[in-house]
């Protein structure tokens, strides 16, 4: 790379491997075009995005002079860019299926259901495509590149999938994500797409494609719907509290593993489609679920002041923090939802605690709850602490896409 084309801060960033360069961070911006582009800079290929302050972010793996060709060193075309990348990327994400679908060692009983390409993670930043039962692909088309050169990464994408299946895939496009602003891109609401069974670890569960939350459905929790069944009958707990249920990933394994389950959620839209999951799935007792529409600190508040208690509480809120400046009073909430969690469990009981910002490090949720035991006076076991699943892992030097941390605690 020539030297002082980018920033000595940006370098030391650049250095260790991180895919993205901010608008400030780039010394001679008379490299840039003013197009969303693919360009060679500094050595490495870039999607670059004109409006956002993340200008440039690195394609492909962070490796000097990969894909170099002194001849081209930029393309607007979407033609051109797949006439160039096209190979690398069928490469690419073939490999990746293959990787993914052997480390998630799906079961007979279940639809393959799995994220395949997650942005920076898997070296094509801003494209997220998540499979639903071998058949459905709900991608999140994030920047401005992506959009610009969409066109021939669906051809890409849809052959090497039909490929690997032998089925073409029916794919649906997502244009929601409100980073789609900063990239100067419109917000669009995706067409309507008629629920359909899956089978999710065994279970039957109704899934609309690109529906409001995520792609449709919380793919990151796969395992830890199933590692809360084993453990709420291992400890044999009786009742639970599933806090943030959504469509009720975790309420279904644990009335599936005969639990009492109260789900509480503030979207009647998620109790809806949690109400038709558990009636599915007839092994279920559809006697033992209850849903409450509520806010989770006041839920959780009453039953304080009730003086109710469960065996198990699952709290799997949505992101308290966006930013850095967010930190501060993300830990106050954090520990303010478990401080009632805490107080509301039976002795013993078992708390899974989840978050997700990759604002929010181990160390620090640990002393979350750390902090909201010791103000309940009770003690805690970690009886295991999962971050993302295989298909969810954050690419090396990449700090951003590591955003998932489940904890499981015993405690006393
Ligand atoms: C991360 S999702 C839960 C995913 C779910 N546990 C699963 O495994 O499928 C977070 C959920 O929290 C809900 N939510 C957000 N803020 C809330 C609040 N203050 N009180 C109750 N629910 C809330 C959202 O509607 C969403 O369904």
């Amino acid at each position: 790379m020539k030297k002082g084309i980018i920033t000595p801060r940006a370098f030391a960033h650049f250095k260790a491997g991180h895919p993205w360069l901010r608008a400030d961070e780039v010394v001679d911006r008379k490299l840039l075009p003013n197009r969303p582009s693919a360009i060679y800079f500094a050595d490495r290929w870039w999607f670059y995005s004109p409006e956002s302050y993340l200008r440039l972010r690195r394609i492909g793996p962070d490796q000097a002079g990969w894909m170099k060709n002194p001849r081209l060193e930029r393309f607007t075309n979407a033609d051109h860019f797949g006439a160039y990348f096209g190979q690398w990327l069928s490469a690419h994400f073939e490999e990746t299926l293959q990787r993914k679908i052997a480390a998630l060692n799906f079961s007979k009983d279940e639809d393959l259901c799995l994220r395949w390409i997650f942005s920076e993670n898997d070296l094509v930043p801003g494209l997220i495509v998540d499979i639903f039962g071998a058949d459905i692909l709900v991608v999140q088309l994030l920047t401005a590149p992506i959009e610009s050169f969409w066109f021939v990464l669906r051809k890409i994408i849809s052959n090497v999938f039909e490929a690997h299946f032998k089925r073409p895939p029916k794919i649906v496009e997502l244009r929601t994500a409100t980073v789609r602003k900063r990239e100067g891109l419109e917000i669009i609401e995706p067409e309507a797409i008629e629920p359909r069974p899956l089978k999710w670890n065994g279970l039957n569960w109704l899934f609309t494609p690109a529906s409001s939350q995520k792609t449709g459905a919380y793919l990151d929790q796969r395992e830890n719907h199933r590692r809360a069944r084993e453990l709420a009958e291992k400890f044999a707990c009786r009742n639970a509290w599933d806090i943030c249920s959504y469509q009720g990933g975790f309420s279904l394994h644990l009335l599936a593993a005969g639990l009492k389950v109260t789900a509480v959620d503030q979207s009647a839209a998620a109790l809806d489609v949690l109400a038709k999951n558990v009636a599915l799935n007839p092994q279920i007792d559809r006697a033992h679920l209850t849903v409450e529409k509520a806010d989770a600190f006041e839920w959780l508040t009453a039953q304080v002041a009730a003086k109710n208690q469960a065996d198990l509480i699952v709290l799997d809120p949505p992101s308290f923090v966006k930013s850095r400046e967010g930190v501060a009073s993300a830990i106050k909430g954090y520990t303010e939802l478990n401080t009632l969690a805490f107080q509301c469990l039976a002795r013993p009981g078992l708390l899974i605690s989840c978050v997700c910002s990759h604002h929010i490090s181990t160390a620090a949720y640990k002393e979350v709850l750390a902090r909201a035991a010791k103000a309940t006076d009770r003690k805690f076991e970690v009886i295991d602490m999962k971050e993302a699943p295989p298909d969810h892992q954050p690419a090396l030097g990449f700090n951003e896409g590591r955003y998932l941390q489940s904890w499981f605690l015993r405690v006393e």
